[in-house]
Formats: C-alpha cells, structure tokens, sequence
C-alpha cells in the first residue's frame, strides 16, 4: 500500500491558535507530517488568535509546542517547516478582521482552487461568530473551504441541532468535517478493520452470543487547568457523549457493506439511536476524585462528576437484554481504555467458571486478546489461553490522531468523521441521563485519587451477575 501524501497546496487556518489543543495536538501533528514526508511543496499554517503578535513570535510558540512533544528534532526540517508559518491577529466575532484574513489567504496561495481548511481549535461559544464571518467574508461562493470541527458540537440535542441549522445557513454539509480524535485513534480505527476482515470475530460478536459489553476509559490526569470547561459539563458529556458512544457503536453495530463513509454512519446511528438508558438510580453511578475541589478554579461545593459508570441498553432486537457498561474517570490509577465482550456461557456450565471473552485494548497498549477457557483434568480446575494479536499501527503508518484525520480531510475522506445525525442521537441519550440525574439531585461520591474510581460501580454489574474485567 502507498503511503498517501499531499500533492495539492493548502492552506490550513488554525482559529483558537494559541489554545492548549493547538499547542498540544496540532502544531506536533504538522510536524510528524513534515517528519513523513506527508507535506506539498506549497502550503500555508496561519494562526488566528486574538493576541497581537508577529509570525516571528508564533513560530516560535509553534517551535517550543513541537520541543515538548518530541524529544528528537530533525532542526533542518522544523527550520523549513517554520518557513510555512504565520500568523494573524483577529478579533472572532470581527467581520473586518475576517475580511482582511480573506486578503491575506489570497495574498498567501493566488489559486483559487488553494485548498483552505479552517480549524476550529476554540471553545464552542465561538464556533458561531466564526462560521458567520467566515460566510460572510467569502469572495468566491463556489471556494474549496472546509470546516475541521472538534467536538463538542452542543451542549445538548437542542443546541446541537441550532448549531447544524445555523451552518447550514452558510456552508454545505459536505464541506464540513465533525471530529472526535478518538476516531483518529489507529487502535479504535482498527475496530472497523477487524471486525471488516474477520468472520470470525463477527460471529462472536452478535447480542445473541454476547453477555455484556464492557467499556472502560480511565485516565490517569485530573482536570488540569481545564476546570471552566469541566465544570459546565462533566465526565458523561466530557468523554461518553461522543468518544465511548462512538466506541460502542463499532463494536455492536452490524458490519457496513461498503466502506463509504454513509453505509458506516448508517450502521452507527441504528445502534446510536437505539440507546436506552432505563431511568433508575442503579443504572448510574457518579464520583468525583477526592482533591478535585481543591484544583485551579474548581467551586468547593463543585457537585461535577469526574467518574461514571452506567449500564444501558440497545433498544434492537439482535442486543435484546445484553447489558452494557461503560465507565470513565479521571484522575484514577492508570491510563487504560478497553473494551471487554464477555461471551455468553453454555447452559451447563458453571458459576464459577470464567466466560470466554474478546478484549480489544485500545490505550496504552493496542492489542487483541481472545481469552479462551479451558479445562484441564477434573472439572473443578479451568485455564484460560489467551491468544493476543497487536493491532497497533506500525513504522510509517504511525501518525497521531490528528494527524490522520487532517490528511483524510485533505482527500474527503469522511469515514473517521461524525455524521450530524450521530451527533443528535448521542446527545439525546446523554440529555436524558443528564435530566435524570438532575430531577433525583444526584450528587457524586468521593473517591481517592489514583484508584479505581467509586467501589458502587460493582452493583452495576453484579446486579446482572457480572464483574468488571478490570486486568487481563
Ligand atoms: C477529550 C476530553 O476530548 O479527551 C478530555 O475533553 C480527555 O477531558 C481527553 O482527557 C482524553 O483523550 P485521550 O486521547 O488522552 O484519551
């Protein structure tokens, strides 16, 4: 297989250029382009933000980003990629400054059919003054301008679907590109690819053969500086409403035919939007790590969840009945996000004997274990054979998240995107769950840093006769 690399110039706009997903995601992003050779001769990096400051001083802000996330710098190169680089100071809600931003793109790339990519690296508050300015100070209707936004689209369904309404006031759905990087992820990537190439791993994952899906997120790191976002929404809309939704749907949905990226969103909104959370306080559980109202800017009396767990249900024949748990934290012992499919046990098999299970570890580590149980001489005694298979990417194939999500924008390739009506579906699980817990007052129970989370996420499970699988 070719590796697939840039022939057409671009410009790429990064709004939001001095953010904390710019530094820490995108600019190292670039880099590992340039690093693989990904790159056209001509291209363009422009920072917007609203602090005044020369191209001189971004690049080197853009440098310094690159220092810290790479400890080996190939200087030539980031020295020629610096080259590419400017900045522009802009007020966001400024229709003058954008226009003076089309003057100076148009300075940059005299083609028309410079491909321009606008990346909204900012907080959703100004998603909206950006895509009306952006409209209103196109030149040319018919511009080849696409939009990278990163979730979250919305606060909710309602607000979700204003926002669609109102970019559809000025920009065609197909020009715009709805990112979760989780999708970006080689390892959440290669769930679609297995379950594509293996017949195998698709009878086994069917709700009749399957006893529960367990999906788990932990994250080592707190809030960080991250408090004012955090607070407003919480774990289950932080990281279930679209990353660990989005991971369930590729497990459970029914393996599109085609691998357009329509036939893919259609198969993921049939599990989507058959979501069923069944209101009851023993389907949910929510913690808040003990020293969380003790960081930057978090309210003493903070009732934010920084842990959940919850048990749903997909509303469909073939899931009828087979639990699924998905749990998130921060703050816990260790990063690790995985998903367990414990298989159903025979009739006639024992309480205490372990289920048969497909564990798909998605981070750190990316692998595919298939836990096998068997027994060896008298029946009492089982043992589990585990067969494991990498599915990391390996050598050049290797690009961060939004590394490969760029380059599928550049060459329309829209099956690692959100489809709006996924969107809605998961926003519309979530409202209920966040109406739930608001009519019952829910508050969190502490739980101590670096462990586990809340020890009550065990009634969810058990209530159904399960365990989490927590190490394998
Ligand atoms: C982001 C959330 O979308 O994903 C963060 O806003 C979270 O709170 C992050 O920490 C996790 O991403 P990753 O790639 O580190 O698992």
């Amino acid at each position: 297989m070719n590796l697939f690399r840039i022939k057409k110039p671009f410009i790429l706009i990064i709004f939001g250029a001095s953010g904390d997903l710019a530094r820490i995601k995108l600019f190292p992003a670039i880099y590992e382009l340039a690093v693989q050779n990904r790159l056209p001769k001509n291209f363009y990096i422009v920072g917007f933000a609203r602090t005044e400051k020369s191209s001189k001083e971004f690049q080197k802000e853009f440098a310094d980003s690159i220092k810290k996330a790479h400890k080996d710098i190939n200087q030539n190169l980031l020295k020629n990629l610096l080259a590419h680089v400017s900045y522009f100071a802009g007020q966001y809600t400024e229709q003058a400054d954008f226009i003076k931003l089309r003057k100076y793109l148009n300075s940059l790339a005299k083609s028309n059919s410079t491909t321009k990519l606008a990346y909204f690296s900012v907080p959703p508050i100004i998603f909206k003054p950006i895509i009306k300015n952006l409209g209103e100070s196109r030149f040319l209707p018919n511009e080849d301008l696409r939009l990278i936004i990163e979730k979250p689209f919305g606060q909710d369904a309602q607000s979700a679907r204003d926002l669609f309404h109102f970019t559809a006031r000025y920009f065609n759905e197909n020009c715009i590109y709805l990112l979760d990087h989780y999708l970006g992820k080689s390892s959440v990537q290669s769930l679609l690819n297995l379950r594509h190439s293996n017949r195998l791993l698709n009878l086994m994952m069917k709700g009749p053969t399957v006893a529960n899906i367990q999906i788990t997120a932990f994250e080592k790191v707190g809030v960080e500086d991250r408090a004012g976002y955090f607070e407003q929404v919480g774990t289950i809309k932080d990281m279930v409403q679209s990353h660990l939704l989005q991971i369930l749907a590729l497990i459970a949905m029914s393996i599109p035919i085609t691998e357009n990226a329509d036939s893919l969103h259609r198969e993921k909104y049939a599990i989507l939007s058959a979501m069923k959370f069944i209101e009851s306080k023993k389907n949910i559980v929510l913690g808040q790590y003990k020293g969380y109202t003790k960081e930057k800017n978090v309210p003493k009396n903070s009732h934010a969840e920084t842990f959940a767990a919850l048990r749903l249900f997909i509303d469909r024949e073939t899931w009828y009945k087979t639990p699924i748990y998905i749990r998130t934290g921060k703050r816990l012992r260790e990063k690790h996000t995985f998903v367990v499919v414990e298989l159903k046990k025979f009739a006639f098999q024992g309480k205490d004997e372990e289920p048969n299970r497909l564990i798909f570890e998605l981070q750190p580590e990316e692998k595919l274990s298939i836990c096998l149980v068997n027994k060896i001489g008298n029946e009492t005694q089982s043992q589990e054979v585990t067969t494991k298979a990498s599915i990391a990417c390996s050598g050049d194939y290797c690009l961060p998240e939004h590394a490969l999500l760029l380059l599928d924008v550049i060459r329309e390739n829209r099956l690692h995107f959100l489809s709006f009506q996924e969107i809605i579906a998961t926003w519309e699980i979530v409202d209920t769950i966040s109406n739930f817990m608001k009519k019952n007052h829910m508050n969190p129970e502490k739980y101590a840093d670096d462990s586990l989370g809340p020890n009550s996420q065990n009634n969810l499970t058990e209530m159904d006769g399960f365990k989490w699988f927590d190490r394998h």
